[in-house]
């Protein structure tokens, strides 16, 4: 009996694709190349979906298993320039609420751009969430309109986790919700 080669996962139909096995592990790729496959798929599982939540719920589950980071997710604006929530998140317990200005990931929501942090424990008013975080990026995402909705966090607990390459290839995956007005 002849064996099968199974699908690649873009290949298969839209429900099939929605299947959890359809998350593919980027680690061990070179990361242009694993980006540039985590925003294909990004892409394809979310076509027809014109929802934040339930893309800021695809994504952070992709990122996370794709790479194995050790918590990523997004803290949503819920009072414009004030503060953000917790939203959509794979990992340990994230803090409820994140003023503007306050930590990382307030701070990179007051100024509207990534941050890349390589020692946390070195960065004046980190907020802990999971003690073994080392190094985080924080990134703005932006509606159609230019408004900031959301960040994305992402840590490891690994120092120095984050390069160019990830800011440019996460940047890149924010564009996705520049299609919602
Ligand atoms: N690292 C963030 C806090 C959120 S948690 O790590 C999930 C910060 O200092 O902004």
């Amino acid at each position: 009996m002849g064996r099968v080669a199974p699908a690649h996962p873009l290949s298969l139909g839209r429900a099939e694709r929605n299947m959890a096995e359809a998350t593919i592990d980027l680690r061990g790729l070179p990361l242009a190349e694993a980006y540039d496959e985590l925003n294909e798929q990004t892409r394809a599982v979310l076509e027809g979906i014109d929802d934040p939540v339930a893309a800021m719920a695809t994504i952070s589950a992709l990122i996370h298993h794709g790479f194995g980071h050790l918590w990523t997710g997004f803290y949503r604006v819920v009072e414009p320039g004030n503060l953000l929530r917790i939203g959509p998140y794979q990992g340990t317990l994230g803090c409820m609420e994140i003023e503007f200005g306050r930590g990382v990931c307030g701070t990179a929501a007051a100024r509207k751009e990534t941050l890349i942090v390589d020692d946390v424990l070195a960065y004046p008013g980190h907020i802990t969430c999971d003690a073994r975080s080392r190094s985080e990026i924080v990134v703005p995402v932006l509606d159609g309109g230019g408004s900031l909705i959301a960040v994305l966090d992402v840590d490891s607990d690994q120092p120095a986790a984050f390069t160019e390459e990830d800011r440019e290839g996460l940047e890149r995956l924010m564009q996705w919700f520049r299609g919602l007005t």
